[in-house]
């Protein structure tokens, strides 16, 4: 077993605190490493290194740093089953979906690596004569990255790759349930050749790191993925400073079944995306709104296929559904499965923590359905976990009703094959993305991700507007004339 470090200015440290901690797998509980638990001194000494490096960084050519980003990409390429199997071990999604988490990180260190062309501005035509008037980017300086544990090569890359392409420096801060996947990758990101205080992460709780992240003075833009909660803390501290804030809040993402729907398709649809990861995605399909006219079918296809998911090691290939991330998520999974019981809502599968042999070594939840009245909590508030309530509906009105009623709009489909109606679910759908006959989850890394409403506050991570987060935008007005030239005054 390996000990580890905190990453600051290209060296390996402890913590100022000397506390240590270990990080285990879910599924087994068998320890993976121990790690410095950073303090809030550390941040401070992450900023005096991103300080240090942001000069020669900030004028490092944009195209070469994205030959850093292609080489750390082609790294994970190389490697990309040995970490595949790492986010497993680590957060517990079965292994297919850790390699597709490691593949995501690759996808957008490559496409990302590309804006180091692009990275554009605009030139436009002034109103006075022999003026020109463009826009530049320009990187903030040292942001902020504070990222979950569900995604931890993924979501990391999206962040870290557009801030390092964009010429900032990062100071870093990883789930404590991921500490081994963000060493990993700082790892990576060293052999690919990326300066020393360009990427610090310093491993910590988020009241003393966390905080000194979003508080610190200097750090400038805070980009943060996580629950509602801590995303509200993160956005009015650091609001109050004036800072630029990225927020990806998570969802109560609805799947819609209308009566004309392919069910066999929505069936499979439905169990990827409430049951893939465990339903630890803010993608999650989180409640299920089902046309009347099919609901009974619906329902038995829906019951006799999810008991036929396996649950397990998600190391086994075989296996469908892992555990929860920790003992905390199973805790917090296992209270909504009863407080759905408690208001109400029929229990139609599962409903409860699996024990004897390997499951008594990890957090494993049945995959649970209930048949549910919106309103009740379970159809408003994010589960994080493999929770399904179903709801019935008379028609395409009704259903979006429902699907809007909520405060989160991250994601959402429907299945139809009415193109009149999927148009104009596309319009009337309040979510920052929307699926048509396929699940909520699996978005792809070049286009825009993130939500409306309280999933963020607009941003979007991912896509084309990635950079918009780490980039200050100049205006550049240039004069040739060899005069004073009086915008709005001059004829
Ligand atoms: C997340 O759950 O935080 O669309 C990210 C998806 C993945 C990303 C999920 N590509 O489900």
């Amino acid at each position: 077993m390996k000990a580890y470090g905190l990453y600051i200015g290209g060296k390996w440290m402890e913590s100022s605190s000397r506390e240590t901690f270990e990080t285990a797998n879910p599924a087994t509980g068998e320890i993976l490493g121990t790690f410095p638990m950073g303090a809030e001194a550390d941040v401070l000494k992450a900023v005096e290194a991103a300080q240090e490096a942001v000069p020669s960084w900030r004028s490092y050519p944009p195209p070469k740093r994205g030959e850093i980003l292609m080489k750390a990409a082609s790294i994970m390429r190389g490697r990309k089953d040995e970490l595949g199997e790492l986010v497993t071990k680590e957060m517990g999604k079965v292994i297919a979906e850790g390699r597709g988490d490691v593949q995501e990180a690759i996808d957008f260190l490559e496409y990302i690596s590309g804006e180091g062309r692009r990275l554009v501005g605009e030139t436009t035509p002034s109103e006075l004569p022999r003026k020109f008037c463009m826009t530049i980017r320009q990187p903030i300086g040292i942001v902020g990255c504070i990222t979950p544990w569900n995604f931890p090569m993924a979501v990391p890359c999206w962040k870290l790759g557009a801030a390092f392409i964009s010429g900032n420096a990062v100071v870093y801060k990883p789930s404590t349930l991921t500490p081994l996947c963000a060493a990993t990758l700082a790892e990576i990101f060293e052999e690919a050749g990326l300066p020393h205080g360009v990427l610090n992460v310093v491993i910590g709780p988020a009241d003393t790191v966390g905080r000194g992240i979003v508080e610190h003075p200097k750090i400038r833009a805070v980009s943060f993925t996580g629950g509602l909660a801590a995303g509200r803390d993160v956005y009015s501290r650091a609001s109050a400073l004036m800072k630029r804030v990225g927020l990806e809040l998570g969802g109560k993402n609805p799947l819609i079944i209308l009566d004309d729907a392919n069910i066999d398709l929505a069936i499979e649809g439905v169990l990827f995306g409430a049951f893939g990861t465990a339903g630890q995605r803010c993608t999650a399909t989180g409640r299920l709104i089902v046309h009347e006219g099919v609901y009974d079918e619906v329902k038995e296809k829906l019951v006799s296929s999810t008991k036929a998911l396996k649950i397990g090691n998600p190391s086994d290939p075989s296996v469908d559904v892992g555990p929860m991330s920790s003992e905390e998520q199973e805790k917090k999974v296992l209270k909504y499965i009863q407080i759905g019981v408690e208001e109400g809502a029929r229990l139609i599968y599962g409903g409860k923590k699996l024990s004897g042999g390997e499951y008594d070594k990890g957090f494993y939840i049945q995959p649970t359905i209930f048949e549910a009245e919106h309103g009740m909590r379970i159809t408003k508030e994010e589960i994080f976990g493999p929770v399904l309530p179903v709801m019935r509906i008379r028609d395409y009105d009704e259903a979006v009703k429902i699907a809007n009623d909520v405060e989160y709009g991250l994601s959402s489909s429907i299945y139809t094959r009415n193109i009149t109606t999927a148009y104009r679910a596309i319009d009337e759908l309040e979510t920052g993305i929307t699926y048509v006959n396929a699940p909520t989850i699996g978005a792809e890394v070049h286009l825009p991700f993130g939500g409306v409403k309280q999933t963020g506050t607009g941003g979007r991570e991912a896509g084309t507007t990635a950079i918009e987060e780490f980039t200050e935008i100049k205006t550049v007005f240039i004069d040739y004339s060899e005069r004073l030239q009086k915008a709005q005054i001059e004829d």
